[in-house]
């Protein structure tokens, strides 16, 4: 009898638990970046052309992750590390123009993105952005707001739980 209930409390522990990692993950995993900010996918002023690479150099990726990028007459293009070098358009490996476009970052590794519009590139309208392994960076996601909001979620729910279990616990063991 009591090996029984014990068992399936582990059982219902394990289930939370499952629930619990399968929400975290949900919530990282589906985080979306907003390229740019506010001003979003536009030809950088001359005095700031770096603008992309700094913005994603201060952002920590992950596989799962999506960018979005927000334009006008413009196009998103990924492409090999070469043409980004180039600002070759002629062959992208991912072409979009529809001005609002989201990109899924599906490995990790480095991604290139460049302007399919002629010249804008040339003036900085490109991005280098770099996906970490898995789980490598999840306290540096604190950059972005929307991270936060998923976190305390996740500690809400991650207490609650816990005071369930151990109320749980205590019920049976007296
Ligand atoms: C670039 O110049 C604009 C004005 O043309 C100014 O508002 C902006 O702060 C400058 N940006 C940087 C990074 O210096
Ligand atoms: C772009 O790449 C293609 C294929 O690698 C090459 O034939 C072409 O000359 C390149 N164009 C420029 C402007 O570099
Ligand atoms: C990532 O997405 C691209 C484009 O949809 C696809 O070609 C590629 O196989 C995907 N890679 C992985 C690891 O899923």
């Amino acid at each position: 009898m009591a090996s029984s209930s014990s068992s399936s409390m582990i059982f219902l522990l394990v289930l939370l638990l499952a629930i619990f990692i399968g929400l975290q993950h949900f919530y990282v995993a589906s985080f979306e970046f907003q390229v740019g900010g506010t001003r979003g996918w536009i030809v950088p002023l001359p005095n700031d052309t770096n603008t992309y690479n700094h913005w994603a150099s201060n952002n920590r990726f992950q596989v799962g992750d999506t960018i979005h990028f927000s334009y006008k007459k413009d196009s998103v293009m990924e492409v090999s590390e070469e043409d980004y070098k180039d600002c070759n358009a002629t062959h992208p490996t991912f072409f979009s123009n529809i001005g609002n476009t989201v990109f899924i970052l599906n490995h990790s590794g480095t991604f290139y993105f460049i302007s399919g519009a002629s010249g804008h590139c040339d003036k900085g309208q490109k991005m280098i952005v770099r996906v970490m392994v898995q789980d490598e960076s999840l306290p540096n996601h604190a950059n972005s707001s929307g991270y936060h909001d998923a976190v305390s979620l996740i500690m809400v729910f991650g207490m609650v739980l816990l005071q369930f279990v151990s109320e749980y616990v205590v019920s049976y063991v007296i």
